[in-house]
């Protein structure tokens, strides 16, 4: 029998999931967060837990349910209402002049006379078909043939920015308004909104690393990963891809009029559907040219890949009067840019060690310019990777510098052999320190196994004083190679030892900077858990997955301490990560190296939101109104960061509400309730009297 739930609970959950809702939006479609990610997982975790203790509150739309469906084994066919077209190409200027004119003819227009087109960036992802039907995602389905595609509703619904509801299109409901032509136009009962799903450069480089240290093979560029992700047979497994939307263009639609494609981006983006922001109505085919010249160049510094721009007539009606011829259709086209690959030859073959030992093979290139960068080595990933492409020594090869930085090699010129090619063998043994190289039986990856091989354990320096690790500025590079050498550093603790005696009788040292590397040291002590622990450069342990960790367990001891059971049932931490972490822990040798850290003084303190005093531990504050002396976020940090928690909405339970500018209905409650109300000022002074207290790491 279901137990009954409170009515503060419920309202509760309902609080949180719109709270999530609203904080999605600023994320994904405004480009500008109110909250810090550990913010918003705090909420998303305290929902999940409100759910769990009462299943009947997780409604299949609520925002923890993205990742609820079970693993499939295939997918179901799903057929598109509208046929997903595709495109036909334009491979420069004198095409797209030709295809302007084609059009104009084809509609009787005199060719002096312009057509409007929109110019949109051409995403190179894989195409989604998402219906909504009655305002909510149903299904989610890829391009297939055309006609009928594959299901990857689960999949697809596990992606943060894909939306679940469709936003009402009624300003005084969303709270940043996006403009509309017509702001109480209903949605439609039935939509097909389609775009593409894609991966950052950034994510992609991230799940390719986590693959190499797993040793499972990586994917060749971003859109193959982005591929290989939505057909996952595991949801889970896409979520933790975290893919990316941008939606552009419709299949059927009931019960909304659209009257161009530039009002149906505008439309799309009210609604809360992500849309790509550097779009363009050009009034005629030059400026269609013009927008082509300029992300020529300007594709490089997205974080995304794009294979060309796509020109469409932007008049729905225009549209519909050119139609469509066999599968394309006549009122858009897809302007290609020259792909970034190009010949040279392969010199040599020599590896890499990693900080996790990893040994990567790399190629040394006869050096060539790709779209103006200048190319001389180029990533073979693995051994694998050698003998499926048939890599040898002295090939003639195609590499590719794609949106991603590190160039790769294609394939191989075959046709280009003389026969002196020499096949590649993976060294033995490990080019630094001469120990036997291990390949675990199904994995890919090569690995030095010595723990103190003398190449891993230099990455491992680097890494731990790197930006995103300890951020000890001044250490970058050669400085820390010419601490190595001199013998000065075997061991990240020795870092907080360095004397300026030590220092100063260094190759182009002086005073001054050995006082600032000092100094920079000294400043890294205090550091939050979640870099130092991805400081120690543990297999499977980025930069987000420290931050998980940090968040979950809140200090150095309780993670060190954690068994592989109480790792991997914290969410997004998978079992590999977790035996990888129980397993660094276990070791002695790095219990002596963690134990040496915090003897020199590293006080590891959670991450940025754990509580470092108990000023506030069992209250709870809700911040309403404009504030002025904090941003909100700020504010709620400081409550956590006093053990205390910020809410957004007030009950009997809320300890004290403090009240901006302009509060409203919150402060209303807190007066009905009889909740003490602070002015801002006075939880200012709240914050000083606390003094600086912090506990123990
Ligand atoms: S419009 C009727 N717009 O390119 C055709 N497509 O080669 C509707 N693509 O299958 C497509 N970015 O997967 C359109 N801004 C954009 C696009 C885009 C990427 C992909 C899409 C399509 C393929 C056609």
């Amino acid at each position: 029998m279901q137990t009954e739930v409170p009515q503060d609970v419920q309202l509760r959950a309902e609080e949180i999931r719109a709270n999530l809702n609203y904080h999605n939006y600023r994320y994904y479609i405004l480009d500008a967060p109110e909250v810090s990610d550990a913010a918003y997982d705090k909420l998303f975790r305290e929902l999940k837990d409100i759910e769990e203790s009462h299943p009947g509150l997780a409604i299949p739309d609520s925002p923890t349910q993205r990742v609820g469906a079970e693993a499939v084994t295939t997918f179901e066919p799903a057929p598109h209402r509208v046929p997903m077209l595709s495109l036909d190409n334009a491979f420069g200027e004198e095409d797209l002049r030709e295809w302007d004119k084609k059009i104009k003819r084809y509609i009787g227009m005199p060719e002096q006379e312009a057509i409007e087109y929109v110019a949109e960036l051409k995403i190179d992802g894989l195409s989604i078909n998402l219906t909504y039907d009655r305002g909510r995602l149903n299904c989610a389905a890829t391009r297939g043939n055309g006609l009928v595609g594959e299901d990857v509703t689960p999949n697809i619904r596990s992606i943060r920015a894909v939306l679940l509801e469709l936003r009402p299109n009624d300003p005084t409901t969303q709270r940043p308004a996006v403009q509309t032509k017509r702001p109480n136009d209903p949605t439609p009962s039935l939509l097909e909104a389609r775009g593409e799903v894609f991966l950052t450069h950034e994510e992609f480089r991230r799940i390719n690393e986590t693959n190499e240290q797993a040793g499972r093979p990586t994917f060749a560029n971003p859109r193959n990963a982005a591929a290989g992700s939505v057909r996952q047979k595991d949801p889970k497994i896409t979520a933790a891809r975290h893919l990316n939307v941008f939606l552009y263009a419709i299949g059927a639609c009931e019960g909304y009029f659209f009257e161009s494609q530039m009002d149906l981006l505008t439309t799309y983006r009210a609604w809360g559907l992500r849309t790509n922001p550097n779009v363009r109505v050009c009034k005629n085919i030059d400026e269609v040219l013009a927008f082509t010249e300029e992300w020529a160049w300007k594709k490089e510094d997205l974080n995304y890949d794009i294979d060309g721009v796509v020109v469409k007539v932007n008049s729905f009606a225009m549209q519909r009067d050119l139609g469509f011829v066999s599968r394309n259709p006549r009122w858009a086209i897809a302007f290609k840019y020259p792909a970034l690959q190009v010949q040279t030859k392969v010199e040599d073959i020599v590896v890499q060690v990693g900080m996790t030992g990893a040994i990567t093979p790399i190629a040394v290139l006869t050096p060539v310019a790709v779209a103006g960068v200048i190319v001389s080595r180029a990533t073979l990933h693995n051994e694998d990777e050698i003998r499926r492409k048939d890599v040898r020594i002295g090939d003639t090869v195609v590499i590719q510098r794609a949106g991603e930085v590190i160039p790769e090699v294609v394939e191989v010129v075959v046709s280009a052999r003389t026969g002196s090619e020499e096949p590649y063998r993976m060294p033995t043994d490990c080019p630094s320190c001469g120990m036997g190289l291990v390949k675990p039986e199904g994995e890919a990856v090569t690995r030095c196994p010595n723990p103190a091989c003398p190449e891993k354990v230099k990455q491992r320096l680097q890494h731990f004083v790197s930006r995103d690790a300890m951020d000890i500025e001044s250490l970058g590079g050669k400085r820390i190679d010419q601490l190595i050498e001199a013998g000065l550093v075997h061991d990240p603790s020795d870092f907080y030892r360095l004397t300026p005696e030590q220092l100063l009788p260094l190759e182009r040292m002086g005073e001054k900077l050995a006082g600032n590397i000092l100094a920079a040291i000294e400043k890294s002590k205090d550091c939050p858990l979640n870099r130092f622990l991805f400081a120690l450069a543990t297999r499977h342990v980025g930069e987000h997955t420290a931050e998980v960790l940090a968040d979950h367990f809140g200090t150095l001891p309780r993670v060190m301490n954690a068994t592989v059971e109480e790792l991997n049932a914290v969410f997004e931490i998978g079992l590999a990560t977790a035996e990888s972490v129980a397993e660094f822990f276990a070791d002695t040798g790095n219990q002596t190296m963690v134990e040496r850290l915090l003897a020199s003084g590293v006080q590891p303190a959670g991450s940025d939101s754990a509580p470092r005093s108990d000023r506030f531990a069992g209250m709870t504050f809700v911040f309403t109104g404009a504030l002025t002396l904090f941003t909100r976020e700020d504010a709620e940090l400081l409550v956590k960061q006093g053990g205390g928690r910020a809410s957004g909405s007030v009950s009997k339970n809320t300890s004290y509400v403090v009240a901006g500018e302009k509060a409203g209905s919150k402060l209303t409650k807190a007066q009905e309730l009889g909740v003490p109300v602070l002015t801002e000022e006075q939880f200012a002074e709240m914050i000083e009297d606390g003094g600086e207290t912090r506990d123990e790491a």
